[in-house]
């Protein structure tokens, strides 16, 4: 290892990049830049799992390119690369897969949850953790910055890094999730947590006015228009704290049908602002 700590982290292109990927992300890898050796990479194996469509799978790893160059990657400097790139991790993944106990598979979080609804559950979203532990083992990562979703990846990481080594000997560095709690789970439109698979995101890329109609779109109380909202249980306050900093004053919340676009347009000015996209 260098001087500096090693970050590492993956980003699956197989949506539109949100605000979720945005605050779990993409944001805490950039911020990392500064005091860490980063390496950054476009997921597309891991992709393969649940997209088919190549056009669809570059065009998601260009804008996922595009993001992380506006918002303030650091190319010369720093690692960003495409998953499938380097053929060694694939390489490291069958060996790997050779030390893993099917039962630890048989417990990951997004195997059971597929199953759970029926799903396709190809080899790939199997060993999906396998793949993902050889990405970020191979690089002697020191820290992972990833979304909450992905702590139990962690987890798995390091067993399996710990069981390697005890196997073959020191050879792997044993990674450590960096969560940012307080963005954990960030709300999507329709209050549960912001995720593609519930079609409930807010487009990092869209356009003001898309931008400030899917805030529109925020489910809010059944309280009529004239009463004021909750701050502690309302939606779009909850997605406003996440880009806040001070204690922010909660009156825009005073609702009242015409102030609803007004508080569309503050929450999307803010959100655009703070994203600086
Ligand atoms: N599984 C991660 C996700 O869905 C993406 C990913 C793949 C990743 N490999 C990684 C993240 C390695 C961190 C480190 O978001």
């Amino acid at each position: 290892m260098g001087a500096k700590p090693r970050s590492l982290s993956g980003i699956k292109p197989t949506g539109t990049p949100h605000l979720g990927n945005y605050l779990g992300m993409i944001k805490p890898a950039i911020l990392m830049q500064e005091t860490h050796e980063t390496f950054y990479f476009i997921a597309d194996y891991h992709a393969l799992t649940s997209l088919r469509d190549s056009e669809q799978l570059k065009e998601n790893a260009y804008d996922l390119t595009a993001i992380f160059a506006a918002i303030g990657m650091d190319f010369e400097n720093h690692a960003f690369f495409r998953q499938s790139d380097i053929p060694e991790v694939t390489e490291l993944t069958w060996i790997l897969s050779c030390i893993t106990p099917k039962g630890l598979m048989e417990r990951s979080h997004a195997f059971k949850d597929a199953l759970s609804k029926e799903q396709e559950v190809n080899m790939g979203l199997f060993s999906y953790p396998i793949l993902m532990a050889c990405d970020i083992l191979i690089y002697d990562s020191n820290y992972v910055p990833v979304g909450q979703d992905q702590r139990q990846h962690l987890e798995i990481t390091r067993d399996l890094a710990v069981r390697f080594n005890l196997l073959f000997g020191e050879a792997f560095v044993v990674p450590e999730a960096i969560i940012q709690k307080d963005v954990a789970t960030i709300p999507g439109l329709d209050g549960r947590k912001m995720s593609k698979s519930y079609g409930n995101v807010v487009p990092l890329l869209a356009p003001e006015k898309q931008f400030r109609k899917a805030i529109m779109k925020i489910t809010t109380d059944s309280k009529t228009v004239e009463d004021s909202k909750d701050p502690e249980t309302c939606n779009v306050f909850a997605l406003y704290k996440c880009f806040s900093t001070e204690t922010e004053p909660v009156s825009y919340l005073e609702s009242g049908r015409d102030k609803a676009r007004a508080i569309a347009r503050q929450v999307t000015d803010r959100v655009r602002e703070k994203v600086g996209l």
